[in-house]
């Protein structure tokens, strides 16, 4: 299936997830807000579509795709409030923090980032594979947070401290998405896909430096130019536009050459990377 596909029945599927909560109906309302604003979906996807090779299971795939899409949506909402990057907007609407006020923005993020330990505990898997998901998906989502602390307080300028804090904040968690649908197999075929998925993280979150610099407020649905005023430690600290762009690119390409066997993956993945370029 494209991305293009994917997504709108994934919306439709979350949708339905989030209406079943046992929440009260306020709380509901932000909670939802932020996952339903939009995004892209491709954490959720590659889970999917990993999940082909592997027989993970398309219960099991879904499920495991609205946690992570639950969790990410979490992680920008505290990403967006002031104390962290302080940003006004997301996913082309005001950020939760100042449609909902930060103390209710601030637990929409909790639960959100808490919640999914529950769905991978009840996913319809062998019961010895359980403890190994739920393992894995504590590693996943403490490095998510380690990350965050150490964009906003480096310990030093360096690429070895940039390359670090890309791998926990945005690495981990496409480690997670490349390895959760081979759970039941041998643990280096495990660590092998987290590797895999970490490495693409490193170069999702480069593109998602490039791209504000060079995107415009609509494309991204975000507020451009962030960084450079918020003094972060990007790809572009290092490299000229054109040599980040050029590394992207090869980098790409290199991760391309390593999923040769998931052909249909392989595919769509070119396609993607022309979306995500550039929104
Ligand atoms: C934004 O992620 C934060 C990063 C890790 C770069 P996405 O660019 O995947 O955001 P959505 O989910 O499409 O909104
Ligand atoms: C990624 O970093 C955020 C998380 C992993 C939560 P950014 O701060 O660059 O993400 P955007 O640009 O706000 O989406
Ligand atoms: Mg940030
Ligand atoms: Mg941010
Ligand atoms: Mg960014």
């Amino acid at each position: 299936m494209k991305l293009a596909e994917f997504s709108p029945f994934f919306n439709c599927k979350l949708k339905n997830f989030l209406d079943e909560l046992h929440i009260s109906k306020p709380f509901k309302d932000v909670v939802s807000y932020t996952p339903l604003a939009g995004g892209k979906r491709l954490r959720a996807y590659l889970i999917w579509e990993l999940s082909r090779y592997t027989g993970f299971g398309e219960e099991n795939a879904l499920k495991a795709g609205i946690a992570v899409e639950l969790f990410h949506s979490g992680s920008l909402i505290h990403d967006d409030l002031p104390a962290i990057d302080n940003d006004t907007i997301r996913r082309g609407l005001p950020s939760s923090h100042i449609k909902f006020g930060e103390s209710k923005a601030i637990l929409a993020g909790d639960f959100l980032m808490l919640f999914p330990g529950r769905v991978f505990s009840s996913l319809d898997l062998e019961t010895r594979y359980i403890h190994p998901i739920l393992e894995l998906w504590q590693e996943t989502s403490l490095k998510v947070v380690e990350g965050e602390f150490d964009d906003v307080f480096p310990e030093d300028e360096s690429r070895e401290q940039m390359e670090r804090i890309h791998a926990a904040k945005t690495g981990a968690l496409f480690g997670f998405c490349f390895a959760a649908p081979f759970i039941r197999e041998k643990r280096e075929k495990i660590d092998e896909m987290y590797k895999l998925g970490v490495r693409f993280g490193k170069l999702y979150q480069m593109m998602d430096d490039i791209k504000d610099v060079i995107s415009t407020e609509s494309e991204l649905g975000k507020t451009p130019g962030k960084d450079g005023k918020q003094n972060k430690l990007t790809i572009l600290s290092f490299e000229s536009l054109e040599e980040a762009q050029i590394e992207v690119k090869e980098s790409f390409h290199s991760i391309l050459g390593e999923i040769d066997s998931f052909t249909d993956l392989k595919k769509e993945m070119r396609d993607i990377y022309y979306l995500i370029a550039r929104r």
